[in-house]
């Protein structure tokens, strides 16, 4: 039987995924802050609730000892994550570091805690859940786009370095997934940015699209499943199209794209 650890798995994303895969006969371990926020999982076979911080190494370190001596893992999902929205320089110092020490560093700690075991076994696949603004900027979010920009250079650059082990590394990049997210992103807002800011939601017409976290609980289980040596997993309709529009532009010629967008145009 075929095992995943998966972060992040109380709601949304996580939460689907961890139902996913145990319904394709996975067994999963869905590791949350509170194990009490998901009773109903605890009581479903072959799911096993752990409680897990990302922001914690030592727990980090104690819970990827527990699950190897438990018989370990095949793909470790790095999903736990949070949004933090606004101009720079309206966020407190404390928002930008628990933002990078959660959506950055979470996925590092976790990551490197589970390395030695899959090299010494000579397999394992590492997935994380960046998100379209790890691709291009998405407006007005710039420590975000940093932390998922980070993680996405982070497992790029471990693509190479693990490959001798048979280690995959993967990224799956959603646009917006309709979730708990949005109730939990913190915002910082500020009257001067506001035209930036329409500006570039108009660009992006997020409004109009949209995944659900099944939807992208798929795009995970295409990548844990499909054999393939490939990196990157754009996921979502919305992320398609403007990722490839910044293709098209280029990175420059993008930032101008957004500068210039005019909706009456
Ligand atoms: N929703 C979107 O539009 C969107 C778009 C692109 C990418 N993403 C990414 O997709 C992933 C899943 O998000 P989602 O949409 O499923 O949102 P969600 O429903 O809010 O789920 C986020 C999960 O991350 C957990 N989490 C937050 N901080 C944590 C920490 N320090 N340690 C462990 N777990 C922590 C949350 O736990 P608690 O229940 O304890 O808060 C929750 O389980 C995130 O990495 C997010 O950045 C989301």
């Amino acid at each position: 039987m075929k095992t995943i650890f998966i972060t992040g798995a109380s709601t949304g994303l996580g939460k689907a995924a961890a139902l996913l895969f145990q319904a394709n006969g996975w067994k999963v371990y869905a590791t949350m802050r509170n194990t009490e926020k998901r009773k109903d999982l605890k009581t479903i076979e072959n799911i096993t609730v752990l409680e897990l911080d990302v922001t914690k190494p030592e727990q980090i370190n104690e819970v990827t000892a527990k699950v190897i001596a438990d018989g370990g893992v095949d793909v470790v999902l790095n999903n736990a994550g949070y949004g933090l929205a606004g101009p720079a320089e309206s966020l407190t110092d404390d928002q930008i570091v628990e933002q990078l020490n959660t959506n950055l560093l979470g996925v590092i700690r976790v990551t490197k805690s589970f390395i030695p075991y899959f090299r010494e076994k000579k397999d394992g696949l590492f997935i994380a859940v960046t998100s379209l603004a790890g691709l291009i900027p998405v407006p007005v979010n710039s420590i975000y786009n940093t932390a998922k920009t980070g993680v996405e250079a982070f497992y790029e650059s471990l693509a190479f370095e693990l490959g001798d082990f048979n280690i995959g590394t993967k990224t799956v990049s959603p646009g917006i997934i309709k979730s708990a997210f949005s109730d939990n992103v913190q915002i910082g807002l500020m009257d001067e940015y506001m035209p930036t800011f329409q500006r570039g939601m108009q660009a992006m017409a997020f409004d109009t699209f949209g995944s659900t976290s099944e939807e992208i609980a798929a795009i995970v289980y295409e990548a844990a499943t499909d054999g393939k040596k490939q990196l990157n997993y754009v996921a979502g309709a919305d992320a398609q199209k403007h990722y490839e529009h910044r293709l098209n532009l280029g990175r420059q010629g993008y930032i101008n794209y957004l500068d210039d967008f005019d909706p009456k145009k």
